[in-house]
Parts: C-alpha cells; sequence; structure tokens
C-alpha cells in the first residue's frame, strides 16, 4: 500500500504538476504590461507554440478563484494585502460617516491594488459603479482630484507624502484641476471630500483590520450578482474578468 505524502511531499508534488502545466503554456502579457519595458510600436515577438497552448483561462500561477466570486474572493485572492483600505475604511466608521462613505472608502483603491494604477479613481468607480449607489461611485472617481486640493473648512491639507512622492514642484494635470473645479459644485461633494479625509496614508502595519467587519455595510451597499461577479453582464464585468485571468490571450 502507498505511503501518504507528507507536506513536504505535497508541496513539491504541486510544484511540479505546476511545472509541467507551465511547461505545456504560453503566456503572453498583454501591452499594457509591459509598455514602458517594451516600445509598444515595435510588434510582439510571435509566440512560439510548438506544441504548447496559449493560455485562455485561468493562469495556473494564480490562486484559483471560486465559481461565483464575490467582491471578498477578490480581496482574498486579488487584492490582498488591502490594509490601506480595511484601516480607512475602519477609521470613517469612528469618524461617524455614513455607511456609503464607509463603503466608498473600503473600495476607493481597489484599482491600485489588483488592476491599473494611472487614474486609479476612474478604474474604481467604474469597476463598482453598476453595484453600489451613484454617490459611492462619485466619491470614488472624484478622491483621485480631490487629494490633491486642500480644504480647510475640514481640516484637509495637502499629503506631505505626496511632496515627498511627487517633489514639491508638481502640479497636477489640468483634467485634475478640472474635475476638482467641478466636484467643488457638486452636491455630492462632502462625500467625495470625506473620503479623502478618511483615505489613511501612514496607516499602522501592525493594525489587522479583517474584512469581516464590514459584511453588514457591503450586504447593505454592494449589489452581488448572482452570476458572480465578474460574470455577470454589466458595463465593468468585463474588468473584474481581466482581474480574475490577467493573462488569457483573448
Ligand atoms: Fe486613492
Ligand atoms: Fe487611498
Amino acid at each position: 500500500m502507498m505511503r501518504a505524502m507528507n507536506t513536504l511531499e505535497r508541496t513539491e508534488a504541486a510544484e511540479h504538476a505546476l511545472s509541467q502545466e507551465l511547461d505545456r503554456l504560453v503566456i503572453v502579457k498583454s501591452t499594457i504590461y509591459t509598455s514602458g519595458e517594451r516600445d509598444p510600436r515595435v510588434p510582439m515577438p510571435r509566440p512560439s507554440s510548438e506544441g504548447k497552448r496559449l493560455l485562455m483561462g485561468h493562469d495556473p500561477r494564480l490562486p484559483k478563484m471560486p465559481d461565483k466570486p464575490t467582491l471578498f474572493d477578490f480581496f482574498n485572492y486579488r487584492f490582498a494585502p488591502a490594509n490601506h483600505l480595511l484601516q480607512s475604511a475602519r477609521l470613517a466608521q469612528k469618524n461617524g460617516m455614513s455607511e456609503k462613505v464607509v463603503m466608498a472608502c473600503l473600495v476607493h483603491d481597489i484599482a491600485i491594488a489588483g488592476f491599473i494604477r494611472g487614474d486609479h479613481g476612474y478604474w474604481a468607480a467604474q469597476l463598482v459603479e453598476p453595484y453600489v449607489d451613484e454617490e459611492v461611485a462619485w466619491a470614488i472617481r472624484y478622491h483621485q482630484a480631490l487629494r490633491f486640493f486642500p480644504d480647510e473648512s475640514v481640516g484637509y491639507r495637502y499629503p506631505d507624502l505626496y511632496s515627498t512622492l511627487f517633489g514639491p514642484d508638481y502640479v497636477p494635470e489640468p483634467y485634475i484641476q478640472e474635475a476638482h473645479r467641478y466636484a467643488r459644485g457638486h452636491k455630492w461633494y462632502m462625500t467625495a471630500r470625506m473620503l479623502t479625509v478618511n483615505d489613511l496614508y501612514a496607516f499602522d502595519p501592525n493594525v489587522k483590520v479583517e474584512l469581516e467587519e464590514f459584511t453588514d455595510v457591503v450586504g447593505r451597499n454592494f449589489r452581488q450578482p448572482e452570476e458572480g461577479l465578474g460574470l455577470d453582464a454589466s458595463p465593468s464585468s468585463h474588468m473584474w474578468r481581466t482581474i480574475m485571468w490577467p493573462t488569457r490571450y483573448l
């Protein structure tokens, strides 16, 4: 009779299976992942795929997501660590903010955590727009611009971190300045502003906030599609699928 494998043997067997699977697969990165490191005008060399298949679904190097993924599944399998988001949401709660602000805080930087960095407020807003109140998506979209502009009335200052990261002379692009001007005059300005007030930069690496703290808030403020996030036909489902399967050939 065969002896049961111990943990080390199981790990090694799994690694061996993965490397065998990878040997049979060609995985091609999207231009957006490589642009800059390579010139996007130069044609990608055609993958040599002799005897191999192009990846068309789950990437075996990534943890597999459940068949009907929820928002929390994306946090657990694709956005972790999400400490900044969790701590911002907890701070908003502690400061007595409305659930809309707490919900917005919880997802405001998911584009940075798991998708695309540049214009992260716009990407995050678009990702969640079909599933949240309009005001929540609006606040997430405009937090990106409002971050650059102080508002003394609520004690919001230009972040010191930005001076360090971008240099003291950095001036936001005209579209960001215009977005700020527009947001200032909007009825939901304070929702987005409160998001920036609770958007913690100096978060404490020793404080661990559990996602489950927000189960009820998310239950009330995020319309989870029955088919699973990314497998419904919403205007942003393709974006969730791209996060789930980032290396599909087509
Ligand atoms: Fe942000
Ligand atoms: Fe943030």
